[in-house]
């Protein structure tokens, strides 16, 4: 029986890919950037599976392009690149890889509090300078941590996760949630309280963003938001861009509304909103959030052990639309 051809759109680890090579015949993108959207189009005209990235939308235009398909598996647990709705009309399912990143991520979301919060980045490209004058009492006055409001908006996984370091540091835990449903961990664990938007921007001192984007999150984070947190306080993005509109926060950081920001991901990535990369009170890294060995290996084997799922008619580990299997 011929084996059926999967397409992969970019370099994934290869114990994902090793995986899906016993049961398929596997093209992987050879160039290390995106597919462009024409050549995907052509390239799953005969493909029976795919494994994608979240900078590939998945859609009915994708999905008429691969009459094949027999499934789709994300490289990310973030699923805003795919219409699920529309699959779940084709009884196609899609697959997304939640849980082995959750640490990865949360430890990414501290990295940048504590790059923020301590000036690391301008203090680091001090030294590297080589003009350092020696020991100064007022040299890169941080920001404390410990004591300090950590205010989390959306405590899913990472959320979670990430309000769980926090225990070293006795922090007051603020947490939001859109279906108003309260976290029993962190509620338990932390004696952490769900409280309103407002609440949170009013009176945390660190916001940390964990919500997927969706239309009713895109710009949560806009003019309106920045002018109620404290001046003194700092917003971590290790989400998706799209939750904070670039221009308000660069207004607000640039007028001193907020104290600092510490971004993974960008409203049009790769693009950067001109102004920001000048600013000193924020550290911007590459969307690297997941970006540790063992995670993005168990990202790959997850993703391959759901398409291979999908392939043999099987429903995947990490469905994103099990009714279809009812
Ligand atoms: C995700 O998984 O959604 C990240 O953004 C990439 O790891």
């Amino acid at each position: 029986m011929d084996r059926p051809k999967v397409y992969v759109t970019r370099q994934i680890p290869e114990e994902g890919l090793a995986l899906l090579r016993r049961v398929a015949e596997v093209e992987v993108n050879p160039v290390d950037a995106p597919v462009s959207r024409n050549e995907l189009l052509k390239i799953v005209a005969d493909c029976e599976g795919v494994i994608g990235l979240l900078t590939e939308r998945i859609d009915a235009e994708f999905f008429d392009a691969a009459p094949k398909l027999k499934g789709y598996a994300n490289y990310a647990v973030g699923f805003d690149n795919i219409d699920v709705p529309e699959a779940t009309r084709r009884s196609m399912p899609v697959s997304n890889t939640p849980d082995v990143l959750t640490n990865a991520t949360a430890e990414c979301a501290w990295a940048l509090l504590f790059a923020v919060a301590r000036q690391v980045i301008p203090a680091d490209r001090l030294m590297r300078s080589g003009e350092w004058p020696g020991w100064g009492p007022l040299q890169f006055i941080g920001g404390d941590v410990s004591g300090k409001t950590l205010g989390i908006v959306g405590a899913g996984r990472i959320g979670t996760a990430m309000a769980r370091m926090s225990r070293g540091f006795n922090m007051p835990v603020l947490y939001t949630s859109s279906s108003n449903r309260r976290n029993e961990v962190l509620e338990s664990e932390l004696n952490a309280r769900l409280v309103s938007f407002e609440e949170l921007l009013e009176a945390s001192d660190y916001i940390s963003l964990h919500t997927p984007l969706n239309p009713g999150t895109k710009h949560l984070f806009g003019a309106d938001a920045f002018v109620r947190m404290k001046p003194t306080a700092c917003i971590i993005n290790t989400g998706r861009g799209p939750v904070i509109d670039e221009q308000a926060l660069l207004h607000a950081l640039k007028t001193g509304e907020i104290a600092g920001a510490g971004l993974d991901v960008y409203e049009n990535e790769p693009a950067l909103t001109p102004g920001l990369a000048e600013l000193e009170n924020v550290v911007l890294l590459p969307h690297i959030g997941s970006g540790t060995a063992s995670a993005r290996a168990d990202m790959a084997v997850l993703a391959a052990r759901n398409l291979i799922a999908m392939l043999e008619g099987r429903k995947p580990e990490t469905c994103l639309n099990p009714e279809i299997y009812d």
